[in-house]
């Protein structure tokens, strides 16, 4: 598969084989891709936990309303910010910088054969980075951005064409 072709087809996935095993090199992949991104200044403002647990996955769903995928998913993947990386070096892009990450991760998932699903949880006035936070222990200033849903589809949506001119200017 290549690139255009990943990017075309990648949707996200809510239903997934359940007791599908991802291999540890796979999920060694996944990340490589992720922190291959491009980041401001080369920062690299992220850092990643790879839930297995199924009582920890129950807890994300506690967590989070809209992650109710993991319950079919086979693990979860916590994209974490790193603010302090940043400092002093330049402005605070960790967001678009672990955005990226989050993208590579997706696209290289779906080439290895899995489906994803990016679950939002910074910012939020729920409590949602927090008790995320909480709950993989991370350290002081770390914040939880994004929680990835990964498994072996169990749905095949179909390929969607968003191309739309009236959101293109050019100027010659
Ligand atoms: C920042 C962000 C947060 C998202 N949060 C959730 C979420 O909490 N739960 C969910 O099911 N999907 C979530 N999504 C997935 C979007 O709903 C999905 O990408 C969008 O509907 C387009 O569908 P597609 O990914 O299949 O192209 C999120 C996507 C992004 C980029």
């Amino acid at each position: 598969m290549n690139t255009l072709e990943a990017i075309k087809n990648r949707r996200s996935i809510r239903r997934y084989v359940k007791g599908a095993v991802i291999p540890d090199e796979d999920i060694r992949q996944m990340l490589e891709a992720a922190m291959l991104a491009p980041s401001a200044k080369n920062c690299r403002p992220w850092e990643f936990t790879v839930i297995k647990n199924r009582d920890m996955m129950q807890k994300i769903m506690d967590i989070s309303p809209y992650t109710k995928m993991m319950e079919t998913a086979s693990l979860a993947i916590v994209v974490c910010g790193r603010p302090m990386d940043q400092e002093g070096r330049c402005g605070a892009f960790w967001p678009e910088d672990c955005g990226a990450a989050i993208e590579n991760l997706l696209l290289c998932a779906l080439e290895l054969g899995y489906g994803t699903c990016w679950c939002g949880l910074y910012p939020s006035d729920e409590g949602r980075y927090e008790a995320m936070a909480k709950l993989i222990g991370t350290n002081e200033g770390v914040i939880p951005m994004a929680v990835i849903a990964v498994g072996v589809a169990d749905e095949e949506p179909a390929q969607r064409g968003y191309y739309d001119e009236t959101r293109v200017k050019v100027l010659d």
